[in-house]
């Protein structure tokens, strides 16, 4: 059944029409979804004037309010509790220190909602997650839809997590529950997300709130076109499956002028998983393109590492580098360009206080948020994080196990599209009860849709809303031609990890070569060191942890 796409229109014109005098009829469609949920990512405020960035989400009656940020391969969602453990770098934290460092603490018996979750409720997630003890509790998504009874793991332990992923997380794995509790109470069609991390400068006007959107994407917040690739079904190296080819590096000067990270000879690309948690931009491997960069920027680097937010990003030396002042050109095999401003990409190093948990922003020695890393491993895959997600917006398509990338356009504006079931972009909403003007109970309550309701546009789309939900799906489909046309684009085969990088894995950590061959003791900035690396938190040396990811370097040695 082809309808061209003005008889489209004048459905969802009819529609719009019979929605403004209060009687929408329901669109009988092969293709319908809820409407999309959407939520918010940004600063949550915490108890005690605490606050932490991450997707806004809220456990328990009465609410408490935690960040999340999304999780692979972990499947349930993790909270942490009373007890954050945060016994990391042997600091003594405090619980309002630790509090800001997990995104919020779950007091379980301050929630009258509380209750067991039954063993058979959830799956288990093996190592490197910690023992989680199960409760069942209601997670408020957003203002319109929450899950009651939703299990979730407390975590029992820290986990080597460190700072690369310290915070409450909603585990997006193959099996994640959350996304199969969405989709099985029908609050979204299809296991697909957008995401936008938004923007994370030095000041407010280089500050932006993003969004995570499931059941769909938002369209206000991409440009151009997508480009489209498969999720990766091996995820041995790559636990998001998103796996892309990144085929040049390019430094954007402010004079206009280009250089790229690149060998000479182009024959070289380098793998990258995508980690949307990630906390910095790129893990570069630093023979030759750190290197490269530390040439191009004449800075030294010396000023170690941070521990804070951008946990491991290089820092500058104050007393002798000039920060870098350009932008970064990331770009793919697929085709997508993706540029990082200088806003993003240069910013004061930031950390939560371990004592009073307050944010401390350092303006001496600033960070570039990247991640250099020597390469140990050719098959580890070079990782690009959520300031990537600054730049770049995300969709991931479960039901056609895919995934699509486009430039972002940085907005707080929301353009909400629905996939249905099929993963396909939804002709409309489902299941849209007859209304009358007179409804006495038109909206749900504040507290959100009863577990087993149709949540989404069953509800939003009544009155008002059902105007606003015909208008969005009518515009969508004024698009849906133009990228089922290109979604033949952008199709990249992954291609198999090349191994290019020519590194020679250095073991000697008291003696090590820096990409221009000097010998370097005792100044460690950027050497290359074996599986320990001993962390220095804020001027202190701390027994080492084992990562369980490498950042494959060495801070200062004291
Ligand atoms: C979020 O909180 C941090 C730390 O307090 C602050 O520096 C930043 O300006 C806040 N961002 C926004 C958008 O409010
Ligand atoms: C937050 O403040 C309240 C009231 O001042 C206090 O009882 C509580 O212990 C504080 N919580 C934390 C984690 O500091
Ligand atoms: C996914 O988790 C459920 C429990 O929530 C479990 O019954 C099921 O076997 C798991 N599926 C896979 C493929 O592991
Ligand atoms: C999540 O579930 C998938 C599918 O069952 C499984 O392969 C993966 O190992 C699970 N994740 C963890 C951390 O156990
Ligand atoms: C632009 O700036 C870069 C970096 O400072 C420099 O290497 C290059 O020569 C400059 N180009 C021009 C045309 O001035
Ligand atoms: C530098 O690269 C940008 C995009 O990365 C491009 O728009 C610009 O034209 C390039 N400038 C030169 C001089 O090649
Ligand atoms: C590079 O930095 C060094 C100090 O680290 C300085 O002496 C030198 O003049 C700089 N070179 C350029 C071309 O800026
Ligand atoms: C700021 O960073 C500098 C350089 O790393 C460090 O010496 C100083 O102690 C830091 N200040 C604070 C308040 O963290
Ligand atoms: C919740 O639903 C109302 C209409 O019922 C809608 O206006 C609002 O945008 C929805 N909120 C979110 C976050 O989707
Ligand atoms: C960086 O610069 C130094 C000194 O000019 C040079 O010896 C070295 O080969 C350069 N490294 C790379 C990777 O280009």
């Amino acid at each position: 059944m082809r309808l061209h796409i003005h008889q489209r229109r004048g459905v969802w014109q009819t529609a719009f029409h019979l929605a403004c005098h209060g009687a929408l009829v329901a669109h009988v469609s092969a293709s319908c979804a809820p409407y999309p949920i959407s939520v918010r990512i940004g600063n949550v405020t915490l108890p005690n004037q605490s606050n932490a960035r991450g997707i806004e989400m809220a456990v328990g009656s009465p609410k408490q309010r935690f960040a999340f940020l999304p999780q692979w391969p972990l499947n349930n969602t993790m909270i942490y509790g009373t007890s954050g453990f945060c016994e990391l770098w042997a600091t003594p934290w405090t619980e309002k220190g630790c509090m800001t460092f997990r995104g919020g603490e779950y007091d379980s018996f301050a929630s009258q909602t509380r209750t067991q979750a039954s063993a058979n409720a959830y799956p288990i997630d093996t190592r490197p997650y910690p023992a989680m003890n199960f409760v069942a509790d209601t997670l408020k998504v957003n203002e319109n839809v929450s899950l009651a009874g939703f299990p979730m793991g407390i975590a029992l332990n820290s986990w080597g997590e460190q700072g690369y992923h310290p915070q409450m997380s909603v585990g997006m794995g193959f099996n994640s529950t959350f996304l199969s509790a969405l989709q099985s109470s029908g609050k979204i069609a299809a296991r697909a997300w957008g995401m936008f991390w938004g923007r994370q400068g030095a000041n407010s006007n280089t500050q932006l709130d993003g969004s995570m959107v499931f059941g769909g994407y938002d369209k206000a917040k991409v440009t151009g076109q997508p480009f489209t690739q498969t999720l990766s079904s091996d995820r041995s190296s790559c636990a998001t499956g998103m796996l892309v080819t990144i085929t040049d590096l390019i430094l954007n000067f402010p004079n206009g002028t280009n250089a790229s990270l690149f060998p000479s000879a182009k024959s070289t690309s380098i793998s990258a998983c995508i980690v949307p948690d990630y906390p910095v931009l790129m893990t570069m491997p630093f023979n030759p393109f750190f290197s490269n960069f530390r040439n191009y920027t004449n800075a030294s680097f010396d000023g170690g590492r941070s521990f804070g937010l951008n946990f491991f990003s290089v820092r500058y030396d104050d007393s002798k580098d000039m920060p870098y002042r350009g932008d970064l050109t990331i770009k793919l095999q697929s085709g997508l360009a993706v540029r990082i401003p200088n806003d993003q990409l240069v910013i004061p190093d930031t950390y939560s206080d371990p004592q009073t948990g307050k944010w401390i922003v350092n303006a001496t020695d600033p960070t570039l948020i990247i991640n250099s890393i020597q390469d140990v491993n050719a098959n580890d895959p070079t990782q690009l994080g959520r300031q990537f997600l600054s730049a770049a917006y995300l969709m991931v398509n479960e039901e056609r196990s895919q995934f699509w990338l486009w430039v972002a356009n940085p907005t707080t504006m929301e353009d909400l599209v629905a996939l249905d079931s099929d993963g396909s972009e939804a002709d409309g909403p489902c299941r849209v009860p007859p209304v009358s003007p007179s409804d006495p109970n038109p909206t749900p309550s504040s507290n959100g849709v009863s577990p087993g309701a149709i949540a989404g546009i069953t509800v939003g789309v009544l009155g008002v809303g059902a105007v606003a939900a015909a208008w969005v799906f009518w515009r969508r489909r004024q698009k849906r031609n133009v990228v089922e046309a290109e979604q033949g684009l952008g199709q990249e085969t992954a291609a198999p990890f090349a191994a290019p990088f020519g590194v020679t894995y250095m073991k000697n950590q008291e003696r090590c070569e820096l990409g221009g061959g000097d010998a370097v003791e005792g100044n460690g900035a950027l050497q290359p060191v074996d599986m320990e690396v001993q962390v220095q938190e804020h001027g202190r040396i701390h027994s080492p942890q084992v990562y369980y990811e490498l950042p494959g370097t060495h801070n200062h040695p004291g």
